[in-house]
């Protein structure tokens, strides 16, 4: 627990000594009643302007030009994304504002055992969508336990593991289809599966953010993801990929992450249990008839 403590200190100084890079013409501001939801990604570029800064009235085009200008997104990935989220089963309406990606029904892209958001069950008032810092340091921390100094595919196959472990222990109502990965490597392609996005997700934070900052595995610095995570900004030095992110790499990096993560040994309950949230999580699990008791 000291460890944590002390981890979670670090975490917050390390982000405090690293200067953000934005480009002049898009500085942080985040003005008063903003719109902000669960996607950090998202939450940046309306940050720095590169949505609009109040989060709101996004359509398709606002989209496909701010993730093209800022993460080097291909306009037809962005299309495929945002198909996905906004259509008549989701009910998620064209235009729409940042927070309401925290609808969390079947077929949406929010999902449970996010890295750095509560599950809708196991959180106050369902808030399923605010960073939770307790949450993140632990998923951090529990790599730099197994030994990881950086973030690379590998680290966040440990990390998506733990989170999963972690959410079908606790959350009674944990609904995560996962995904299964071809013989060639590839990997089975299912949008109705919430693994399917948390996979897609971790893969960005490493293609974005990670020293290649482009689609090669890569390290990256764990002080420079906290800084991303927590402040909602981008990291020193941030510039976009050279090389475009499309659907084929994006699932392919997937893959790359899913099938390390499939490689894994089951986490044991006590070790998951260590790295889990807050008591007061823990405390909702247990009114939820989750299976807390069995972990001592
Ligand atoms: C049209 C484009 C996008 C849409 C509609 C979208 C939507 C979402 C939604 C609904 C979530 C919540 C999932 C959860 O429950 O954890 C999420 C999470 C996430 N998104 Fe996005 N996103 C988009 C693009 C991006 C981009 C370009 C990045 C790049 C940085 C990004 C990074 C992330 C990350 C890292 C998470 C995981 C947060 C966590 O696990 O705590 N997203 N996104």
């Amino acid at each position: 627990m000291l460890a944590l403590k002390s981890f979670a200190l670090y975490l917050i100084a390390s982000a405090a000594s690293v200067t953000a890079l934005p480009a002049a013409l898009h500085p942080f501001l985040k003005p008063p009643g903003a719109s902000r939801g669960p996607c950090p990604g998202l939450n940046i570029l309306a940050n720095h302007g590169f949505l609009p800064r109040d989060g709101k009235g996004l359509t398709l085009p606002i989209l496909q030009q701010a993730l093209s200008d800022a993460y080097n997104f291909s306009p037809d990935f962005t299309a495929t994304v945002f198909a996905i989220q906004s259509n008549p089963v989701t009910g998620i309406a064209v235009p729409f504002a940042l927070e309401d990606l925290k609808k969390h029904v079947p077929f949406v892209v929010e999902h449970d055992a996010s890295i750095s958001r509560n599950d809708f069950a196991t959180s106050r008032s369902g808030d399923n969508y605010s960073y939770n810092r307790t949450l993140f340091a632990n998923s951090l921390q529990y790599v730099r336990d197994l030994g990881f100094t950086e973030l690379n595919s590998t680290a966040m196959a440990h990390i998506r593991h733990l989170r999963e472990t972690q959410s079908e222990m606790y959350n009674p109502q944990f609904s995560y289809g996962r995904l299964s990965v071809n013989p060639d490597g590839s990997l089975v392609v299912d949008p109705s599966m919430p693994e399917f996005f948390a996979l897609g997700e971790a893969a960005f934070i490493l293609d974005l953010f990670g020293s290649n900052n482009g689609l090669a595995d890569s390290d990256t610095s764990m002080a420079q993801i906290a800084w991303m995570f927590t402040t909602e900004s981008f990291p020193s030095g941030y510039k976009p990929p050279a090389v475009q992110a499309t659907l084929t790499t994006a699932l392919a990096r997937a893959a790359e992450i899913k099938g390390q993560l499939a490689s894994l040994p089951p986490i044991p309950k006590d070790v998951a249990a260590k790295y889990w949230n807050t008591d007061f999580s823990k405390k909702l699990a247990l009114q939820l008839g989750g299976s807390l008791l069995d972990m001592s």
